[in-house]
This record gives structure tokens, sequence and C-alpha cells, in this order.
């Protein structure tokens, strides 16, 4: 299917579905769709521990699910596979070249190198960091490149690591939002998780200064999205706020049993002070400023002491403290089951957003293909947009 009307399709389904994931059951007490659809609200809050955690570690499963109470979301399951890349394996440039990059970031460059594909142009890597990306495609693909990094402290960093290998890399400091000279005419732009307006400010500069071909592994969509996305392809109208858009990045490497015991904790506690402050004013769910760690080292009726203090709301009886943390742990329980449906579409928002830049791309004649550069769990943002145009 091309990319346009796959776009389309699952455009389709998240604006027919919107009411089930646009709302955030943390600030809802119930949200709409729960009157819409009572059965999957009732259902959802009865899964027990066990039902639950498999559901929120497979995608796939949770649809299924899902399917019984929503139909038409079957159809995303299909939209949303993404087709691995061939990878090749990596040519022997040695083990030294990565020497001081920890084990799994080191990974996610080697899949990414092995999934682009050398088009015998000068690389340009994009918000590059110590340049270890470009540093291992300067021996991969014996081309010159250039790294393109804000921080000159990475960039002097990444130059030492260069000169050790005698790679042919040279660093760039400069803002990758306001450069005018980056990207350059017929390079190959690579761009292993340029957060946000980082990697769509390269589409459109690269593309208007002619790139022939880009590899771009994209990651925090919602960085520099006002109040709505913006989308770059034409004829989209999918209306995206900007927590929308973060919802797509949400998904995180499944966290050890202790510290999803901390987040639970760290959720339980918040919802608790929630329900105290709805109780002691009649406004409904504010937004609090971060939490120190520290608070949540202390005792419950500690943290909800500082938190009222902070928040301007009377100091709560010690006596009642008890009352509001099993209330913050009923919320937990709740939202957790609740914030299911809204889970279970984070991967076609992102499908979406990566769609867009696909669409984008093809409009301006480029041949696009989208393919992951390695399993989930090495990284749940493992989509790779490869895009080439033959002038
Ligand atoms: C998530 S890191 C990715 C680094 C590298 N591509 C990698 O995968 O190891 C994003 C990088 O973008 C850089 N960055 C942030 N804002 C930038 C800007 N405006 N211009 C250039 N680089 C920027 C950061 O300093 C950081 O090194």
């Amino acid at each position: 299917m091309r990319s346009g009307e796959r776009q389309r399709q699952l455009e389709d389904l998240l604006r027919h579905y919107r009411d089930c994931w646009h709302p955030q059951p943390f600030r809802e007490l119930q949200p709409d769709w729960c009157l819409a659809y009572p059965a999957l609200s009732a259902d959802l809050l009865a899964l027990d521990q066990a039902q639950f955690d498999a559901l929120s570690a497979d995608n796939d499963a949770a649809l299924v699910w899902l399917a019984s109470y929503l139909p038409e979301i079957d159809a995303l399951r299909s939209l949303i596979r993404v087709a691995p890349a061939a990878a090749v394996p990596p040519s022997p440039v040695g083990e030294r070249w990565a020497w001081e990059i920890p084990g799994r970031k080191r990974a996610q460059i080697e899949a990414f190198a092995g999934s682009a594909r050398c088009s015998g142009q000068p690389v340009i890597d994009w918000c590059g960091g110590k340049g270890h990306l470009g540093r291992l495609l300067a021996g991969q693909w014996e081309q010159p490149v250039h790294t393109l990094e804000i921080d000159a402290v990475l960039c002097a960093e990444g130059e030492r690591l260069s000169l050790r290998q005698r790679a042919e890399q040279h660093f760039i400091v400069a803002d990758a939002l306001a450069t005018m000279d980056w990207p350059q005419r017929g390079q190959h732009a690579v761009a292993l998780h340029a957060c946000g307006e980082l990697h769509r400010r390269l589409l459109r500069q690269g593309a208007a200064q002619g790139v022939r071909r880009f590899d771009v592994a994209p990651c925090c969509y919602h960085r520099g999205v006002g109040d709505f996305y913006q989308p770059l392809s034409s004829g989209s109208a999918l209306a995206l706020t900007r927590d929308d858009v973060r919802l797509a990045v949400t998904e995180t490497v499944t966290a050890s049993p202790r510290l999803a015991r901390r987040r639970d904790r760290e959720m339980a506690w918040k919802l608790g002070f929630d329900a105290y402050r709805r109780a002691s004013s009649d406004a409904g769910y504010r937004t609090f400023r971060s939490v120190p760690a520290a608070w949540f080292a202390d005792d419950f009726s500690g943290f909800l002491q500082q938190m009222a203090v902070r928040e301007g709301l009377p100091a709560p009886l010690a006596a009642n403290c008890a009352q509001w943390e099993v209330a913050g742990w009923r919320r937990q329980h709740e939202v957790m089951r609740l914030s299911l449906p809204r889970q279970a579409f984070r991967r076609a928002l992102e499908i979406w957003l990566v769609l867009d830049l696909a669409v984008y791309l093809e409009e301006l004649g480029y041949a696009v293909n989208l393919q992951s550069f390695c399993a989930q769990r090495l990284t749940p943002r493992n989509l790779l947009i490869s895009a080439e145009r033959a002038d």
C-alpha cells in the first residue's frame, strides 16, 4: 500500500476513535468514552494484575482484546505493521570504533548503520552528538562525513575519537534549527534520534537544498510543536495537540520490576494528592510542577503535607492521610486500566507522524521506504525513513 493511502486509512481510524485516545484518565475521573462503551470500561476495570500486565506488554494483544468492543480497531493491526530492514552485516571496521559507547547505544547505532545503504555520496550526520554513527559510517562507507552538533564539548570529544580512528570525519558546531549552510546539495543525510523539529528541519531544509538521500530515525516528535502539530504533507485533517503528539513516545523499554513498583507508587501518591486537592477546592484536575524525587522517599503523609504547602492548600489532618493514600491507590488502579485504550493507539499515532514525513518527501519526488532498523526492545524509536531522489 502506498504511504499516502496508508496515512489516509490510519487517519480515518484515529479520527473515528479520537474520544478513546485523546482524553487522559490521569486528569479526568471518568473519560466520556466510559459512557459510550460501558462494557469496555467495566471489563477494563475488572482486569486482574496478570491480565493487565499481559495486555500492557503486548500492543497487538491489546488491539485484539479491544476489537471485541471497538470492532474497527482490528484494521489498525496491519496498518501499523512495519517490515524490518534487511540488515547488512557490518564490514570489519574492528572493535575499536566503539570502545567508549554504552552497549545499548552501540547496538542501536550498528543496527542503524546496517539498515541504511551507502549511496556513494558524502554524508551529513545531523545532530550527531559525539559523532559515533558518523564515525562508523566513515569507516564502513568510505565517504567523508560531516557531523553537525550544537554542543561544542561533544564535538571536541567526537574529534578526539575520530582522530584516534583516523576517520575522515569533520565536526561542525552549529544550531540545526538556524544554519543555512547545511545540509548541502548531493549529500546523504543521516539522523539517528534527532528530536522533533530537528528532524523535521533536516527534511525541509535538506529537500530544498538538494539532498540526494535521507536515512532518518525520528524521535521525540513533540519537541518544537506549538499548541498543534503542523503536518508537513498536504491534505491531512488530523488535528493533534502537543500532548497527543507526546503520547506517541510515552512507550518506553519495559521497566524492571523495581522501577515499575516505584513508578506505580509515585502515580498513586500524586493521585492521592489530587483526590485531596479536589476535596479541598472545587476546581477539577490542575497540572502541577514536577515533584522533587526526595519527597517520594518520605512516607505518604510527609509527601502530602509538602505538596499541600507548595500548592497553597490547607494542611491535611494527619489522621486523614491514610484515607487519601487509599484513594490514590484506588485511582491508580483505575487510571492504569482506563489508559489501556489510549496506550493501544500510541504506535498508530507514531506511524501516522512518520507517514506524514514520508508522504511529504514523496510529494517532493523522493522514493521512500519505511522500515524498522531494530527490535522495539532495543529502542521503541526504531522506525527508519529512507528516501532517495535521482537528481
Ligand atoms: C538524542 S541525541 C542523538 C545523538 C546522536 N545522533 C546519537 O544517536 O547518538 C540528540 C542530539 O541533538 C543535539 N542537538 C539538540 N539541539 C540541537 C540543535 N539545535 N542543533 C544541533 N544539534 C542539536 C543534542 O546536543 C544531542 O547531541
